[in-house]
């Protein structure tokens, strides 16, 4: 199977997965991500700032349009109007899988236009967790890339007929390419999640930036199924950890190695993201519903799209009362359903989600004497 074909399949197919997701009104356990109303606490719109910190670089929004495509004239074109609308709206964009460039040189106009058509935008070049750091550099070199995604995607290469086998060189190929690129490098799942402890053996790798792309929107163990001849490998629909479950699980661990958590997968609306950047997450990434929107309205559409979902976060932070965007991470959070008890058995306390603004009366009251006699 050429590496043009089995692009070509992965942006139809997770295209088709965008439109049973609207047709089934699609939940995910960001739905188990409540904010506690505050009646008060909002602020104004014009202190707001919805600027955040990557990678040594300053983002004017804190989302990005997560890794997809290229390497064939078709995705050449969908990576074309990516572009644009990064280009328009200000957001990071990253490029698919560079393999296929890494390969076959005569593709490389097809991820190249992403710099072309955004010449002065936050690009991210994405290459496999096989490649060695000479050819990672050649991809960051080619779109002039200010950071490189490696992408870990197990779950799928299981899945997928003609997908590696063996993964055991992963951890040592990632600690290469941190060490010797010159670029922040960002370590991503591509919807299965990244746990709390590979967080924390990326940190000892020398990796600073992890997206954890957990599950609940595009599904790459039914994608890959249905590209099997007799799509009879079913059984990991269901695995992975969940965007909102990763990022409890990984907060703490990645705050005390001084690790950066990107949060992607399943994100639907701007609530969504503010839900993730609420759970730590310094920027929130989009692929399978911004393709959609790009393949289905065009690219107008998207850039529309966008900008609305950047007048909602600038909202929602409003009402909020988060001046910025760490401030949210101060909000009050209700984790509930089986979000919660995924929480409980990592050892997560829900509660102190629920009350960690400080503000709760039973938190300000003030503490009982513990020796009232001693003061008398
Ligand atoms: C992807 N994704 C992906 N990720 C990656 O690191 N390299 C890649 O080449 C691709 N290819 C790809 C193709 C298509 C068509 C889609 C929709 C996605 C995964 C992507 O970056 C992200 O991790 C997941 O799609 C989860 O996010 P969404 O789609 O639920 O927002």
């Amino acid at each position: 199977m050429s590496y043009a074909t089995r692009k070509d399949d992965h942006v139809r197919l997770a295209i088709a997965q965008q439109r049973e997701f609207i047709d089934t009104r699609h939940s995910c356990q960001f739905d188990e991500v409540e904010f506690v109303h505050h009646a008060l606490r909002g602020t104004a719109e014009h202190v707001v700032s919805l600027t955040t910190d990557i990678g040594g670089a300053t983002w004017p929004v804190p989302l990005y349009i997560n890794a997809m495509t290229g390497g064939s004239s078709r995705t050449g074109e969908v990576n074309r109007g990516l572009a644009i609308a990064a280009r328009e709206t200000g957001l990071a964009i990253a490029s698919g899988s560079m393999s296929a460039y890494l390969a076959d040189r005569s593709v490389a106009e097809t991820y190249r236009v992403l710099r072309r058509e955004n010449p002065n935008g936050y690009v991210i070049a994405n290459v496999n967790a096989n490649t060695t750091p000479q050819m990672a550099a050649l991809a960051v070199e080619l779109l002039g890339a200010d950071a490189l995604q490696v992408h870990v995607n197990a779950v799928q290469e299981t899945v997928m007929p003609e997908g590696d086998r063996d993964f055991s060189a992963w951890p040592r190929n990632i600690a290469r390419m941190a060490e010797a690129l010159e670029v922040p490098v960002i370590v991503k799942e591509v919807g299965f999640g990244i746990s709390a402890d590979t967080v924390a053996q990326l940190a000892d790798l020398g990796v600073r930036h992890v997206d954890v792309s957990g599950v609940g929107g595009t599904n790459f163990a039914l994608i890959e199924n249905a590209r099997r001849q007799r799509a009879d490998f079913d059984l990991l629909a269901g695995w992975g950890l969940s965007t909102p479950a990763c990022l409890v699980d990984a907060h703490e661990v990645a705050e005390r190695h001084g690790v950066t958590l990107l949060a992607s997968g399943g994100v639907r609306n701007p609530l969504d993201v503010v839900r993730g950047l609420a759970l730590g997450a310094r920027a929130v990434g989009i692929s399978g519903y911004f393709l959609s929107i790009l393949e289905t309205d065009g690219v107008d559409a998207l850039i529309a799209e966008i900008d609305t979902w950047i007048t909602r976060i600038r909202q929602l932070m409003v009402l909020l009362g988060a001046e910025t965007v760490s401030d949210l991470a101060h909000t009050d959070v209700l984790l509930t359903g089986r979000l919660a008890e995924i929480c409980r058995l990592r050892g997560v306390d829900p509660a102190g989600y629920a009350r960690r603004s400080g503000t709760h009366p039973a938190a300000r009251r003030m503490p009982a004497d513990p020796c009232p006699e001693q003061h008398r």
